[in-house]
């Protein structure tokens, strides 16, 4: 493990895609829904870890717009470990305020069950002065739902004659997306052997550096987080110049 010291730069935003539960409990012999409960532990753990490094912003993928499509067994299992770390959330906000962690569940909410939904508005709305942290949880979300959600938003004041076409421009359509007034993420983790961002961060990523591994998400360690960030700081990142 390290400590912040350790690295010469560290990125602003990290975005996690925490994939490969399934297969972790296959090759145990375990139900899918095991390796969501381990992978849930994997998140706790690796949260607190991106905290105590001074990591301003963190998204993890949790749950996709089209993870709807798996069998309501494991749909259902997983929004009992939503409720659970809502739970959690809730009872250390306190604690979680004093270290200057903010919490926040990022994706379409209404489309949650009620209790859920009304769980994570209650963590959203509760936004601290201290905050040094902001750890978002992606649940149902969907990258290309998120930018629809914000073109949706200034055709309504195009329509109200607030703007005109002309107006539009990149930071208005960011302002429309969850992540408003946060940076881009300048480094995306997906482990699980997978390459690709399934939906995830779709108009945020246009300049993320990417780190994969095949390692499955409940096996991943700090140690795996610190070589992920090992790899980001040697990336000569050039926006298009020389
Ligand atoms: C990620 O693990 C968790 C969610 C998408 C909810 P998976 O459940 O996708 O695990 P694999 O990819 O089947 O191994
Ligand atoms: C991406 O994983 C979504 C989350 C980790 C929440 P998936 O397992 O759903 O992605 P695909 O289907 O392999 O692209
Ligand atoms: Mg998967």
């Amino acid at each position: 493990m390290s400590k912040s010291s350790d690295f010469t730069i560290l990125p602003s935003h990290v975005g996690v895609i925490m994939d490969g539960n399934g297969r972790w409990a296959k090759l145990r012999n375990l139900p899918r829904t095991a390796g969501h409960k381990e992978g849930a532990e994997t998140f706790r753990k690796i949260a607190n870890y991106a905290c105590d490094l001074g990591i301003p912003v963190i998204t993890f993928y949790a749950f996709s717009t089209e993870n709807w499509s798996r069998p309501e067994l494991e749909v259902n299992a997983i929004m009992d470990l939503f409720r659970d770390y809502l739970d959690e959330a809730k009872e250390r906000q306190a604690e979680n305020e004093e270290r200057g962690m903010r919490v926040r569940f990022i994706g379409d909410l209404t489309g949650l069950d009620a209790d859920i939904f009304e769980m994570a508005m209650g963590l959203t709305d509760l936004s601290s002065d201290k905050t040094r942290i902001t750890v978002n949880v992606a649940v149902n979300y969907g990258g290309r739902q998120e930018i629809l959600k914000s073109v949706k938003e200034i055709a309504s004041r195009i329509q109200g004659g607030e703007i005109v076409p002309d107006d539009i421009d990149i930071n208005m359509i960011s302002d429309g997306l969850y992540t408003a007034n946060l940076p881009d993420p300048d480094l995306i983790i997906r482990p699980s052997g997978e390459y690709r961002l399934s939906n995830f961060l779709t108009w945020q990523s246009a300049y993320s550096e990417f780190w994969f591994s095949d390692i499955l998400w409940p096996d991943f360690t700090e140690e795996d987080f610190d070589e992920a960030l090992r790899a980001f700081e040697k990336r000569n990142r050039r926006f298009g110049g020389i």
